[in-house]
């Protein structure tokens, strides 16, 4: 991350510009549907975005469980192509770890589709566990209903104590 960077927490005027570079910062999969307007005003406090000159260059959509009362969880996270490697997603996720610590939050969460190993080799250099499932996608553990049916997904789990 270079000194020309700020992170911030979201504002709902961010929405828009979010889901512009969804499509092509996920290699032209569009998963902008399940990233709502609504998280940019109620997840506004634990939710971040990452700009360089005021270009987006990264972010991370998280929230405090209301049903798992030590679990914080990670939505969505995304770094511009031009800017990965470089520490900027690690940034991010310590940020949103240092908020859930302040929030007694000791349990990190997150998930991802098995076609996504850039994601599954991100979350495994940050320290996420995958969770046992019930079925294995290209020798990954998968649960196969987590969000929908036949939709299988990589479970990640973080302690942070
Ligand atoms: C996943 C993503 C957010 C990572 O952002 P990034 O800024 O490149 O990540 P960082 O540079 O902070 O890397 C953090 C760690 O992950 C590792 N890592 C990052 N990308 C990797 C890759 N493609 N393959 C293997 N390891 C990778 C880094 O080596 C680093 O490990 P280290 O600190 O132990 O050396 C980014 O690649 C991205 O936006 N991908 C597309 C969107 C997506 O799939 N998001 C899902 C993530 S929730």
């Amino acid at each position: 991350m270079n000194k020309e960077m700020a992170i911030r927490n979201v504002t709902p005027m961010d929405h828009a510009r979010v889901i512009a570079v969804m499509p092509a910062w996920w290699g032209g999969r569009d998963l902008t549907a399940s990233v709502q307007k609504l998280f940019f005003i109620h997840f506004a406090n634990t939710s971040f975005i990452a700009e360089a000159r005021d270009e987006l260059v990264g972010f991370l959509i998280g929230f405090l469980s209301q049903a798992e009362e030590d679990v914080g969880y990670i939505h969505f996270a995304g770094v511009h192509p031009d800017y990965r490697k470089a520490g900027l997603g690690r940034v991010m996720f310590e940020k949103f770890f240092e908020v859930c610590k302040a929030h007694r939050r000791w349990v990190v969460k997150s998930c991802t589709s098995p076609v996504n190993k850039l994601s599954i080799a991100f979350h495994q250099h940050m320290g996420f566990a995958i969770e046992a499932g019930d079925g294995m996608v290209d020798g990954v553990p998968v649960s196969m209903n987590f969000l929908r049916a036949n939709d299988p997904k990589v479970l990640f789990r973080k302690e942070l104590k």
